[in-house]
């Protein structure tokens, strides 16, 4: 294929699959395999990193991120991102209404809107293509966060049609649907990480994330709600939103119009109902007028517009009787209060349990026995105790106190600096934590060893299993004997172990369970040492050199080691036949740059970044984005800013070009 050859494919393939992105996440709708939309932007990557010359930030292979990190560049909104003026009130909505009324003599259409409880962003666009991201910041000026917002599927990078205007501004709400919210709460609460209270957080957390190629990995979604325009090209807001449907954009499909205040309420009424319907979270519902013009008449407030409102729908709250504080010990020791309560409805289900999160949570309630509490479904997912009926309270009631031993095993608890949990430190005596282990190490992700959780905690009981390296030594006749157990279902077991000392490297370092070494961690971690050997001797420095290992997953990787108990396990494991290296050879060439933290600018004519930055890694160096002095060198590529040569001048940095940095690593 030659380069004008290549150019036209390129252009074909972008084309279709933009649309076929579209048809996919706004219009869900697709018309091809994920196996073909995945063949075709496999041939796309490989003909963009083949001819680098005809590369675009808005194709779709930039939908997965990158690593580079840049900082969030401040800009000011050409117009600025208002807020809405809110109520909790019916009567506040029909003073709105007559306000209106007043002031413009004419009957109005309302439309009703969704009020998404998510992260407001401005999206604008010159051409057709995606120019820039912006969140609200404080209305005025907020941080640029495009290269994230370009990973989120349901935003189009190219609009469709041509009717759109040259340039313009959308703007709407990025929130994260409860679906893949649970999901990756669950996750994160099996690798030892902090969990998110709601979606809201999620989204702004996901938002501010340095590393867009993690986001990609989020699962964000995003509807819009307003369009800005200089020129006057539509005369109501509907049509403006429906304009936006024909361009491509996720637009929702709840907005209605009214020409009766009765139903707006009745609309109101069917959403406060309802909302726990949606696959998303929903804090209330919008009220706008649809004309422009009438818009325009009515103007703003300082802070608001005039012709628009948000009713708020309240929290859903119930009170009910606290019976008792439940202390749950996890896989990783951490210790989670959980309060039991006497049965409420609240929004549609039954109420008995509610989650304390921490000590500091309980004291911060200030929670007595039997308290009568208020309990509030956050973020309508898991109900949470907000606060206590003081006036229901005798003085008498002693306070509820966080336990100091471990309800399961007794030891003493221990509160990490720093952390707001507290541990069972007792890992391999504790015996919720064994099976939590064992229950982890044989998940789908890591060994995929295929038994019930019941089953485990069986062959714990019986004391045939308190490590995973156990189950390697289980046989026919342990299994038999057991209530479970017939001849095929032990053999399934026996078989299914068996299948799982095939498990690549990664997979097992991950089925380890060792703190805050989640998948992607493993991978990196199994990619850049190559064996367990090598890990379990790497220094902090040298691995807090690899990408993204940071001194939280350093410091518990090496307390890992120090454990006698996990060395143990390792080497039985590895007696077991488990795989504790990585096949086909280290990815490791040199060590060229061990130790050396290394900061990429500008572009470079032949070589990505992505490339450039592989073999920062492959050499033992790590790449990282910012400019400190801690930073061992510069490589400068073409275009590279002035801020940046200042900066790495003004601490002594060295500033090399990319031919110096090839031969650094080809020595
Ligand atoms: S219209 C001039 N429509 O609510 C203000 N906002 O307090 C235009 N929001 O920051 C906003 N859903 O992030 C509008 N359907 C909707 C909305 C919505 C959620 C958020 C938005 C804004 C906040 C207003």
């Amino acid at each position: 294929m030659n380069k004008a050859e290549a150019k036209t494919r390129i252009l074909k393939l972008r084309e279709a699959l933009h649309r076929h992105n579209h048809l996919y996440y706004v219009k869900a709708d697709p018309e091809i395999s994920d196996f073909e939309f995945d063949l075709l932007l496999q041939e796309l990557s490989t003909l963009e990193k083949k001819h680098p010359e005809f590369s675009d930030e808005n194709s779709p292979t930039r939908r997965v991120g990158s690593d580079i990190t840049t900082g969030f560049k401040q800009v000011a909104h050409a117009i600025p991102m208002l807020s809405l003026g809110n109520t909790y009130s019916r009567e506040e909505l029909e003073e709105f209404a007559e306000r209106i009324r007043k002031n413009t003599g004419d009957p109005v259409e309302y439309v009703c809107e969704l009020k998404y409880d998510g992260v407001a962003i401005s999206l604008t666009y010159e051409n057709g293509s995606l120019q820039r991201a912006v969140t609200r910041g404080d209305g005025i000026v907020g941080d640029d966060v495009t290269e994230n917002v370009r990973t989120i599927r349901s935003i189009p990078l190219k609009l469709q049609g041509n009717d759109y205007p040259g340039k313009f501004e959308i703007r709407g709400e990025v929130i994260m649907p409860l679906d893949g919210f649970r999901k990756m709460n669950l996750e994160r609460e099996k690798n030892g990480e902090q969990i998110f209270a709601n979606p809201r957080n999620a989204t702004a957390g996901t938002l501010k994330m340095q590393n867009s190629s993690l986001v990609a990995k989020r699962p964000l979604d995003c509807y819009l709600y307003a369009v800005a325009t200089e020129d006057e090209i539509f005369s109501t807001h509907m049509e403006s939103i429906q304009a936006c449907d024909k361009w491509g954009f996720k637009v929702p499909p709840y907005n209605r119009v009214f020409k009766s205040l009765d139903d707006v309420f009745g609309y109101v009424d069917h959403w406060e109902k309802n909302r726990k319907e949606l696959p998303f979270e929903i804090d209330g519902v919008v009220l706008k007028i649809n004309s422009f013009d009438l818009q325009k008449k009515l103007g703003f407030t300082a802070k608001t517009p005039r012709w628009a409102i948000a009713y708020k729908f309240k929290a859903q709250q119930a009170s009910t009787k606290l019976i008792n504080v439940a202390f749950q010990v996890g896989r990783t020791g951490a210790v989670t209060p959980v309060a039991n309560l006497e049965p409420v409805q609240l929004a549609g289900t039954v109420v008995k349990r509610a989650s304390l999160h921490n000590a500091d949570q309980i004291n911060l309630l200030d929670l007595r026995e039997n308290d009568t509490v208020f309990v509030e479904k956050g973020g309508d997912i898991i109900p949470k105790i907000v606060g206590a009926d003081k006036e229901k309270r005798t003085s008498s009631a002693p306070p509820v106190r966080f336990i100091t031993h471990c309800p399961e095993c007794g030891t003493k608890l221990v509160r990490l600096e720093g952390e707001v949990a507290h541990y069972c430190p007792n890992n391999y005596g504790c015996p919720p934590q064994i099976k939590e282990r064992i229950i982890h190490f044989i998940s789908r992700k890591a060994m995929n060893i295929n038994a019930a959780e019941a089953t485990i905690d069986l062959l714990f009981r019986e004391g045939l299993i308190q490590t995973p390296a156990d189950l390697y030594k289980l046989s026919y006749n342990d299994l038999i004997r057991l209530e479970r157990f017939a001849e095929k279902s032990s053999h399934n077991l026996l078989k299914s172990i068996e299948d799982s000392r095939e498990v690549p490297f990664p997979r097992v370092l991950y089925a380890l369970g060792i703190r805050y070494v989640g998948e992607t961690v493993a991978k990196k971690l199994a990619a850049h040492f190559g064996s367990i050997d090598a890990i379990g001797k790497a220094s902090h420095e040298a691995l807090v050199a690899v990408n993204e290992i940071g001194d939280r997953i350093a410091e518990s990787v090496i307390n890992f080691f120090r454990e006698d108990a996990n060395t143990e396990m390792v080497e039985s494991l590895r007696g077991a036949g488990l795989k504790f290296s990585v096949e086909n050879g280290n990815t490791r060439l040199s060590e060229a740059l061990d130790g050396q933290s290394i900061v990429i600018s500008g572009t470079f004519r032949d070589i990505s970044r992505d490339q450039l930055k592989q073999m920062i890694e492959e050499n033992g160096g790590k790449n990282v984005s910012s400019i400190s002095n801690k930073t061992s060198f510069l490589v400068a590529g073409e275009n590279m800013g002035p801020e940046k040569r200042r900066k790495a001048q003004s601490l002594n940095i060295p500033v090399i070009d990319i031919n110096e940095f090839l031969r650094m690593i080809n020595q």
